[in-house]
């Protein structure tokens, strides 16, 4: 096809199309939040000679064309922005991974004329450093924050509508004989009752029992990990899973990021919010990058990084940091929770440290630490494989955290 005839059949293919908007907020290490929109052009026709030339398309015939654009970069209190998560009323906290003098934790309104406006300042509260993630509990109303080198883990309540950020209860660990603590993740079990805290350098996870009139957490008895291993991410099945022995239990697969693995535990509900029991099951731990059997250890260099579920609570997700690789594990729910490698995917640059999502689970967009960029990658709802990279934008700094703002967490 001549290059006059593609220039003409794009444009009619343009005529055809509707504009979507979507923003994705980033925390960079420059001490911002970027605001991105990412917009498609959806096409009636598919397949179009005319985008075959464009390197985005390389592989599949499109119905969509993406752009990806800074629209906003806002100044934070954060000396590091490290971690992103969004309220169901449109309450953005930032968490700030500074590992000098104190640390802040601050919340943003983010839904003035519909998160098209710049994020506004609501409150910021000093804390204590390097703070890795956050995560509500007791139905939005508190927030879980996870502190690495301060070896601290913190909450507080949120219940203020506008946004005042009220601490409640520090949790320290002083050096243990499995080594200091180091916190990574503050995530809900399934069913609320529980606070789970991946906690790397001590090799447990921490579990906490959520009372949810005050918002208070009470330790319960900590999940075990392998010695070495370095817990960082877990994650719940979305349904309890029908076992062998006729039990249906949801399954916690906790990812270790030295060790390069992920173990799935069933878990059995001790009553009045004891605690939780994690069965230990032969054979379950898997490797993060790689089909079959596990890999024992990958020599301390840190593999596994952020865990999620597809949506659909079909897929898990892992992240690698050092290779330039997405992997994905299918959770076959008719084998007791048998994990199934399905694929690699590269994720567009060297060392993919965080990366987030959509609602719909058909893109996700990823933030390359060292390449200074946001990936935007396509994911095949139907195979639920990635697929290639849609759009991506080079920013000025190291990215530390993305979030769409198409969904909220709670
Ligand atoms: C951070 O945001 C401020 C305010 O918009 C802007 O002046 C500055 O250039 C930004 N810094 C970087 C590194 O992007
Ligand atoms: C916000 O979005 C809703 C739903 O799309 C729309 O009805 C409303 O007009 C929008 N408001 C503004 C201020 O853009
Ligand atoms: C600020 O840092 C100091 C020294 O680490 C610590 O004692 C203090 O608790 C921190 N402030 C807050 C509000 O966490
Ligand atoms: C676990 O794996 C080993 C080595 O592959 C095998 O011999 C053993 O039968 C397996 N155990 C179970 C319970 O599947």
């Amino acid at each position: 096809m001549n290059r006059s005839f593609a220039a003409i059949a794009l444009q009619l293919l343009l005529l055809c199309t509707s504009v979507q908007g979507v923003y994705i907020y980033v925390a960079q290490y420059s001490g911002n939040i970027s605001v991105l929109e990412l917009t498609y052009n959806h096409f009636s026709g598919t397949g179009s000679p005319a985008y075959v030339e464009n390197a985005y398309f390389a592989g599949f015939a499109p119905d969509k064309k993406y752009s990806l654009s800074l629209v906003d970069n806002v100044q934070t209190p954060a000396t590091y922005p490290a971690w992103l998560t969004l309220n169901k009323d449109n309450i953005l906290y930032l968490v700030d991974g500074v590992t000098t003098g104190n640390g802040t934790l601050t919340a943003y309104r983010t839904s003035s004329n519909n998160g098209t406006r710049p994020p506004i300042e609501l409150d910021s509260v000093d804390c204590l450093l390097d703070g890795a993630y956050a995560g509500f509990y007791a139905n939005g109303k508190a927030l879980a924050v996870a502190h690495y080198t301060s070896s601290t883990f913190q909450t507080y309540g949120i219940t203020d509508a506008n946004g005042k950020i009220k601490p409640l209860q520090t949790f320290t660990y002083t050096m243990s004989t499995t080594g200091s603590s180091t916190f990574h993740e503050a995530r809900t079990d399934p069913l609320e009752q529980y606070v789970l805290a991946g906690d790397l350098g001590a090799d447990k996870v921490r579990i906490y029992a959520i009372d949810d009139d005050t918002l208070l957490l009470e330790e319960r008895k900590p999940l075990n990990a392998t010695p070495g291993s370095g817990p960082r991410h877990g994650v719940f099945t979305q349904e309890p899973i029908r076992f062998a022995d006729g039990g249906l239990d949801y399954v916690f697969c906790l990812g270790a990021e030295i060790a390069g693995t992920i173990t799935a535990y069933p878990v059995k509900y001790l009553p009045s919010r004891g605690g939780i029991h994690f069965v230990p099951l032969p054979n379950s731990t898997y490797s993060s990058l790689e089909p079959g059997v596990p890999k024992s250890d990958t020599g301390g260099k840190g593999l596994t990084a952020e865990l999620r579920l597809s949506p659909d609570g079909n897929f898990l997700i892992v992240w690698a940091i050092v290779v330039m690789s997405v992997s994905m594990a299918l959770i076959r729910y008719d084998l007791q929770g048998k994990l199934d490698f399905v694929q690699a995917a590269p994720a567009g640059g060297y060392i993919a440290l965080t990366y987030d999502l959509n609602t719909g689970g058909d893109l996700a967009a990823v933030g390359i630490q060292m390449g200074q960029r946001i990936s935007i990658l396509e994911r095949d709802l139907g195979s639920g494989l990635f697929k290639e990279q849609v759009a991506y934008i080079d920013l000025d700094d190291e990215i530390w955290g993305v979030l769409w703002n198409d969904k909220v967490n709670d």
